[in-house]
C-alpha cells in the first residue's frame, strides 16, 4: 500500500465526484458531507467507467400492509448507474445489491489536516 496525496479538500465539494488516475489506476471519489469513498473506476460486469455513471437515489416499491403495490418511491440511498448497461452499486458499499459478485474495488480514502489521501494498493 502506498498513500498518494490527492488534493486539498476544497477542491471535493460536497455531494460531487472526482475522477483521478494514480499511475493508470483510475478512482473515483465521493464526498458525502464528512464522508468519502473511491472505488477504482472500472466496472465488475464489462468493465465500464462506472463511476461517471449517473447517481441517482434506489427506486423501491412502496407496499401497502395489503402487500399490494402502492407505486414506486425513492429510498434514501445512493446508487451510482454504471453509463455501459446500467448495473447499479451503492454509493457507500460498492455492492449491488441483486448480484454479490457485482461489487466495486474499494479504495481507501481518508483525509487528514485538510488534504485528501489515496491508499493505493501495492
Ligand atoms: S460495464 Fe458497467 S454495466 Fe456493463
Amino acid at each position: 500500500m502506498s498513500e498518494i496525496q490527492i488534493g486539498d479538500l476544497k477542491a471535493f465539494p460536497d455531494g460531487d465526484y472526482r475522477i483521478v488516475d494514480v499511475d493508470g489506476l483510475e478512482v473515483g471519489i465521493f464526498r458525502r458531507g464528512k464522508d468519502f469513498y473511491a472505488y477504482e473506476n472500472r466496472c465488475p460486469h464489462y468493465g465500464g467507467p462506472v463511476c461517471q455513471g449517473k447517481i441517482l437515489n434506489r427506486v423501491e416499491e412502496n407496499l401497502g400492509p395489503d402487500k399490494a403495490s402502492r407505486g414506486l418511491r425513492f429510498a434514501a440511498e445512493e446508487h451510482i448507474i454504471c453509463p455501459w448497461h446500467g448495473v447499479e452499486f451503492d454509493l457507500k458499499t460498492g455492492r449491488n445489491r441483486g448480484f454479490a459478485r457485482y461489487r466495486l474495488r474499494p479504495i481507501p480514502v481518508k483525509v487528514r489536516s485538510g488534504t485528501v489521501y489515496l491508499d493505493i494498493p501495492g
